[in-house]
């Protein structure tokens, strides 16, 4: 590379003069066509030129993230589906105890095969088909309303025969359980 000690003058170094500072220019050899020896101001030119493509790529490739990144996250809207479902323990414990004494295990089932009603198995974060012909991401919203309000999303290929009276019987605090523990089921 550039050694700024040594001053041959020529580009293809077929003139070595003698050079203290640089331990290569001793293995210089003469004539050698293949040896370049910059002078300062060349040595000054190509620094400039190598920041300015290093600035360059720089800009280029954060074009290239910031227009494919872009892309991605607003190309299928799939990002609210993929957000993990965090359930307290205690919480899930306490909803199987009242899915038990409520009765709703005599419906619903929690190994995947639907009952009288939809298994719990997987529900929680996936997209439910609605008797209305809509469709419904079961968030924790949709869970809780599934349960104090029945009637009101009927899923679809269900009957309506789910008890309405949910939210006089048990507390809104038990009803989160409950949703805590359908959320636990999520696979
Ligand atoms: C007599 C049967 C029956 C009982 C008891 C029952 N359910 Fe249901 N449940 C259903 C039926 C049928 C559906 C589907 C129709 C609908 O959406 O209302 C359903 C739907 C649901 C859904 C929505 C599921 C989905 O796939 O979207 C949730 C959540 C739910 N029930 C929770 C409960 C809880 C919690 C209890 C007990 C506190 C309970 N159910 C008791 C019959 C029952």
């Amino acid at each position: 590379m550039a050694h700024p000690g040594c001053r041959l003058g020529t580009s293809t170094a077929t003139r070595v003069e003698p050079c203290q500072n640089s331990r290569e220019a001793g293995k210089l050899r003469f004539g050698s066509p293949i040896v370049t020896v910059l002078s300062d101001e060349e040595v000054k030119l190509r620094t400039t030129v190598e920041a300015a493509l290093a600035l360059v790529i720089v800009l280029v490739l954060g074009a290239g993230f910031w227009f494919f990144g872009g892309g991605e996250l607003g190309g299928d809207g799939s990002t609210e589906t993929t957000t993990p479902i965090v359930v307290d323990p205690e919480a899930a414990g306490r909803g199987l105890q009242l899915a038990n004494n409520s009765g709703c295990l005599a419906c619903h089932t929690v190994d995947g095969t639907p009952g009288t009603g939809p298994t719990w198995s997987g529900v929680a974060g996936a997209t439910v088909q609605l008797e209305s012909g809509e469709s419904e991401i079961a968030d924790t919203a949709y869970l809780f309303n599934s349960i104090v309000d029945p009637g009101s999303q009927i899923v679809a290929g269900f009957a309506d025969v789910m008890p309405p009276d949910y939210a006089d019987q048990l507390t809104e605090a038990e009803i989160n359980d409950l949703v805590s523990y359908i959320q636990s089921l999520a696979g």
